[in-house]
């Protein structure tokens, strides 16, 4: 069996090397190394594989979320609502520009924010949301985009992990994860499903004004040659990293559907056990899609019930069978976030998830075997 890794980059640059060596070189030859070409055409595909109005390259997800608060004019003390449950990332950046971040708790079934706790943390000083697109899915966008319309507040997006997934809102209709609110922030971090090979994000939005004014804070603030109209940053995407992610975009449907393919199997594998709750559809699907992309599996992500989860990320170690807690402390608890108004019993989900959860090595690589191998060891040592 080939060895077992959370994330095989490797193996899937191996099936596209000539074509990413190509036009790596292309660059090196061309010398155009900042907002070159492939910067461009990448952007204009990324548009339009989302079908959204603008998308604007920068250096990383935490830039391009920061890009986005800063875009949108949020002032010190104004307060930004986000899940518990995700990476730091989302709520550093609400920090960093003085916002105040307000953290409430997420849904057991799909781990992403939670309306009803999102909607009672809303004050008068409340101006932004930010749903994060946890592991994969999205967060339920029908109610917070009803909420945010009601109360009048900005929606960003934290995208970073969800790339390509597909919303369906309760009437039906489609929308790719990113392109629902009034801006969104992605990563293009390797390990995520559109990944480069080094750091990269992306900002978008259908707001033609607020795509200006982002456009201009990426680049220090610039509209005109050597004329800063605002404070902007440096955070932009190189065109190797623009020329990477070319040769991933076209195949990111592929790279989902393998993902999507290897968690129904993980999923068949687990459905026996008690013990062991694996990933639901949140948004319309009832189960894993052959036909659509409602979840996109950045991470394959179990509860394990009977207070084993530790006991088997020993375990797995043993066997050489690589895994990852995401998240071990909710962001409520960490020292950074610490707040008085947070109360231990506002967080009842997030401080059961962080004790719950296991996430398994997922990519585009994963084999029967490796997959048999990974359920079978799990499926013995915590019993069904
Ligand atoms: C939910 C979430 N938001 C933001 C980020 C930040 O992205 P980056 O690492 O590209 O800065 C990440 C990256 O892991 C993430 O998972």
């Amino acid at each position: 069996m080939r060895k077992i890794q959370m994330v095989d980059l490797n193996g899937q640059y191996e099936v596209i090397k000539e074509e990413v060596n190509a036009s790596i070189s292309k660059v090196l030859e061309t010398a155009a190394f900042i907002n070159g070409p492939e910067v461009h055409a990448f952007q204009k595909e990324l548009e339009n594989y989302l079908g959204v109005k603008h998308v604007i390259p920068c250096a990383n997800g935490t830039d391009a979320l920061q890009i986005a608060m800063m875009g949108l004019g949020l002032k010190p003390g104004d307060e930004v609502i986000t899940a518990d449950f995700t990476f730091a990332a989302t709520a550093e950046v609400i920090a960093l520009l003085q916002l105040t971040p307000v953290l409430v708790d997420v849904e057991q079934d799909s781990f992403n924010i939670d309306p009803i706790a999102l909607e009672k943390a809303i004050t008068p000083k409340t101006k932004a949301i930010v749903p994060v697109h946890l592991f994969g899915q999205c967060a339920n966008m029908d109610a917070v985009l009803e909420i945010a319309e009601r109360h009048n507040l900005y929606v960003i997006e934290d995208n970073a992990q969800a790339i390509g997934a597909d919303y369906t809102f309760s009437n039906g209709k489609k929308q790719k994860a990113g392109t629902m609110g009034h801006v969104a922030a992605t990563s293009f971090f390797p390990s995520k499903n559109l990944g480069c090979y080094g750091d990269g994000g992306a900002i978008f939005t259908n707001d033609g004004d607020l795509a200006h004014t982002l456009r201009g804070i990426v680049n220090h603030g610039m509209y005109e040659r050597y004329h800063h109209d605002v404070v902007g940053v440096n955070s932009r995407l190189d065109s190797i990293q623009a020329a990477v992610l070319r040769a991933k975009l076209c195949r990111l449907d592929d790279y989902n559907a393998s993902r999507r393919a290897a968690a129904k199997k993980y999923t068949e594998a687990f459905s026996g056990n008690k013990n062991i709750v694996v990933p639901q559809m949140a948004n319309g699907c009832r189960e894993i899609c052959d036909t659509c992309d409602c979840h996109v599996f950045h991470q394959y992500t179990l509860r394990i019930l009977n207070g084993q989860r530790d006991a088997l990320v020993k375990h797995l170690a043993e066997k050489q069978i690589p895994c990852g807690v995401y998240y071990p402390i909710p962001l409520h608890r960490q020292k950074a976030y610490l707040d008085e108004r947070y109360k231990e019993k506002d967080f009842p989900i997030t401080n059961q998830l962080v004790k719950e959860v296991i996430s398994l090595p997922m990519h585009t690589e994963l084999d029967d075997e490796q997959i048999s191998f990974i359920t079978g060891t799990i499926n013995q040592f915590i019993g069904e």
